[in-house]
């Protein structure tokens, strides 16, 4: 039973940073001219109202999106991302926020195309008719993790998976290390983006130590701490793991990812890290 709604979420510090980070990598393929495909295997209802039952219920987004909202200075990478959610708000009022399928579209050129996954009856529908005659765009009702078999490599032979899971599961972070063998072993040059929460360090720790055992070059980790780690409960921060990152994106990151935090902060401590899982070469 899928119970998950991002809805509940839309626009929190963890979509913030996911979102930051996806349109980095999604400028980053579009160095070369070739078209690339992006798979989002986990993609939700495609955009959200910020001030709908469920989104108004938690606020997240005051802590996330609305944070940033009308900062005056804001690095390159912010203002990008800040730039494409204010596209949907053109009377400068936040209301509505994209999720990764629509920011993905946003940025795709017309030879670049996006596949996109999403399991639960009640989001697909609203993810359908997001894309309703986009030729880009493909939309399954279906298992993101299933459908990678079915989907890898793509004909273009470019591009990326993005997995952004709803962690509802107790196995979810052994799917995502299965998820990345299956990835590796059918599209070795493809790019991966996987996002994970952290509650605890413990799981995520573990699920690092399991990705390094699988002894897959270039894996990346960057990691967003908002809150203390050894406060209790909640969401105190959260990762991506980019396995094939673009070339230097671990530069521009060991710059972003403290102006992230900067630009989100709570008053409360929080961290960033980055380190390499696995060396690229
Ligand atoms: C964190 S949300 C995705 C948010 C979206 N990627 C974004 O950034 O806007 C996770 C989504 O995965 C869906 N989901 C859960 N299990 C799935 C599966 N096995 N295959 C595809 N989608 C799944 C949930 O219904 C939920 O909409």
């Amino acid at each position: 039973m899928l119970s998950y709604r991002h809805a509940f979420h839309a626009g929190n510090f963890a979509d913030v940073f996911k979102h930051v980070l996806l349109i980095q990598l999604i400028r980053a393929l579009q160095r070369k001219d070739k078209p690339f495909r992006v798979f989002d295997t986990h993609a939700g209802a495609g955009r959200y109202d910020l001030h709908s039952a469920p989104t108004g219920k938690n606020r997240e987004y005051q802590q996330g999106i609305g944070r940033l909202w009308r900062q005056p200075a804001l690095g390159p990478e912010l203002n990008e991302y800040r730039e494409q959610v204010r596209a949907l708000n053109p009377d400068g009022e936040l209301r509505r926020y994209p999720g990764s399928p629509r920011l993905i579209r946003n940025l795709l050129r017309s030879e670049d195309r996006l596949t996109l996954t999403e399991l639960h009856p009640g989001d697909y529908p609203a993810l359908k008719a997001e894309f309703a005659g986009d030729r880009q765009v493909v939309v399954h009702h279906a298992d993101g993790y299933a459908s990678l078999k079915a989907f890898l490599p793509p004909l273009e032979r470019r591009g990326m998976v993005f997995i952004d899971p709803a962690f509802e599961l107790r196995d979810e972070f052994d799917r995502l290390v299965e998820a990345v063998q299956t990835i590796h072993w059918r599209w070795a040059t493809g790019m991966a983006a996987i996002w994970y929460p952290i509650l605890d360090r413990g799981p995520s720790q573990r699920f690092q130590r399991n990705l390094q055992e699988l002894a897959i070059p270039a894996i990346l980790c960057a990691e967003l701490g908002l809150y203390p780690y050894d406060r209790p409960a909640g969401l105190h921060g959260c990762g991506m793991i980019v396995i094939n990152p673009p070339w230097k994106l671990d530069e521009t990151l060991s710059r972003l990812l403290p102006e992230l935090l900067a630009a989100l902060q709570t008053g409360e401590p929080g961290q960033t890290r980055l380190e390499w899982l696995t060396p690229a070469h």
